[in-house]
């Protein structure tokens, strides 16, 4: 259909027309709740306070059963999300409930990135969601939604003001989560102080730009009653799966040695007032706010970022093909680019190391060549000290050779003049003055 046959056709007038009889479309909103509640409905609770606030004691008390609990530490060193679902029904409706706690929050000496683990989680969740719907086959239809619908935030009841560590995780999950304030054992601050911290957390609350979720007033049916509660707002809470007997009556309370606090009684504590928003009323709303709202919001900013838009720069509607294009080419060329930056990394660092090995054979050879000096000039030396002990020796042959033939005269001498003996004999001795003979050996 063409851009103008579109126009034409949508700036048509709509004819209203009367019907004959009974037809029977307006059984339409029942086919829908009788599907609904086939299908079965899932809710998802992020609890985030401080350990042992009553995190678990409330969620026993909210639903009214006991959930598997188990205490956390305070030494964590990091904030760990822990889900846990299950399956509950009441009359024929089934609904698959997800209570996700932050283990170990406001336990870390360093408490800067406390938010991180949690603003992870959500956003995988919806990760997760948006993977579902780009598939070519999708089955939302039957698909575990695991995106969680309402953080429950635990104030601790100091009756002072909002810790930092609180006003920067709320600040940071508002935009991805319905927030709903408790103060959690709020029996544990008197009334007057209890109505003052109420107002003091509102107030930082707005003057920190926190934006909380409000309970819808748009739909006439609940207006009323919700404009009211967003006044209560923080609800301040009272667990327990206690039961004691108030009048002939068993009730849900905290008993003390001073009195009963009832959980149920409002005019004791909020919890009621939890229960009717957070269940009763609202609990559509919080799905529906999820997904119109925040869900909406991380797809937008998550497919821009992977580059997809609406319209082009001449504000002309971009298609989905076109998109794909032109990301195609920009990952080519980023692709190619680095491919032309790794080698010509490559190739600098071969140079590099051909310089090095150069410079190393240049090293080795000039150490070569100065053993060789070295060993040339020895050499040298002991060929010296070679010919002078030659010389020596002929020396020393020399003058063994002239002392025997005198010896061998004076023999032949004695022989034939036996009288001249002793002066022969004295002729013979007579050496040189520089020699002298030592035990018969002969020393220069
Ligand atoms: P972790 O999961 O270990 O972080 O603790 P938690 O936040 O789930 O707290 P949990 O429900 O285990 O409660 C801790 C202690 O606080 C228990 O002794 C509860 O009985 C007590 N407690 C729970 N709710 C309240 C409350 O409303 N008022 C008072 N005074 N004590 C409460
Ligand atoms: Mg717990």
């Amino acid at each position: 259909m063409a851009a103008t046959d579109v126009e034409r056709f949508s700036n048509e007038e709509k004819r209203n027309l009367s019907l004959g009889g009974h037809v029977g479309f307006d059984s339409l909103p029942d086919q829908l709740v009788s599907k609904s509640v086939a299908q079965g409905f899932s809710f998802n609770i992020l609890c985030v306070g401080e350990t042992g606030i009553g995190k678990s004691t409330l969620m026993n008390t909210l639903f009214n059963t006991t959930f598997e609990t188990e205490e956390a530490s305070h030494y964590e060193n990091v904030v760990r999300l822990r889900p846990r679902t299950y399956d509950l029904q009441e009359s024929n409706v089934q609904l698959k409930l997800t209570i996700v706690d932050a283990v170990g929050f406001g336990d870390q000496i360093n408490k800067d990135e406390s938010y991180r683990p949690i603003v992870d989680y959500i956003d995988t969740q919806f990760e997760n969601y948006l993977q579902e719907e780009l598939k070519i086959r999708r089955s939302l239809f039957n698909y575990h939604d695991t995106r969680i619908h309402v953080c429950l935030y635990f104030i601790t009841p100091t009756g002072h003001s909002l810790k930092s560590l609180d006003l920067v995780t709320m600040k940071k999950l508002d935009s991805k989560v319905n927030i709903i304030p408790i103060i959690a054992k709020s029996d544990t601050i008197s009334k007057s102080e209890l109505h003052k911290f109420k107002i003091k957390i509102m107030s930082e609350l707005v003057s920190n730009g926190v934006q909380i979720y409000q309970f819808p007033t748009d739909d006439e049916a609940v207006a009323e009653i919700n404009s009211v509660m967003n006044a209560h707002l923080p609800f301040a809470v009272v667990g327990s799966t206690e039961e004691v007997k108030v009048g002939n009556k068993m009730v849900r309370a905290r008993q003390y040695p001073w009195g009963v606090v009832q959980v149920e009684n409002e005019s004791h504590c909020d919890f009621v007032k939890l229960r009717e928003m957070l269940i009763r009323v609202n609990m559509e709303d919080l799905r529906e706010q999820t997904h119109t709202r925040h869900y909406e919001l991380y797809r937008r900013c998550k497919l821009e970022e992977m580059g997809f838009k609406d319209t082009d720069p001449d504000n002309q509607p971009f298609s989905l093909q076109e998109t794909y294009e032109t990301k195609r080419k920009e990952f080519l060329c980023e692709l190619q680019r680095k491919e032309e930056e790794m080698r010509q990394m490559f190739v600098n660092k071969v140079k590099e190391t051909e310089s090095e090995l150069k410079e190393k054979e240049r090293e080795l050879h000039e150490k070569f060549e100065h053993l060789k000096r070295i060993h040339q000039e020895e050499k040298r030396k002991v060929e010296e000290k070679r010919r002078e002990l030659e010389e020596e020796m002929n020396a020393f042959n020399r003058r063994k050779v002239a002392v025997e033939t005198l010896q061998c005269q004076s023999l032949q001498a004695t022989s034939q003049q036996p009288l001249k003996k002793d002066k022969d004999k004295k002729n013979f001795f007579s050496l040189p003055s520089s020699c002298s003979i030592t035990s018969g050996r002969y020393v220069n």
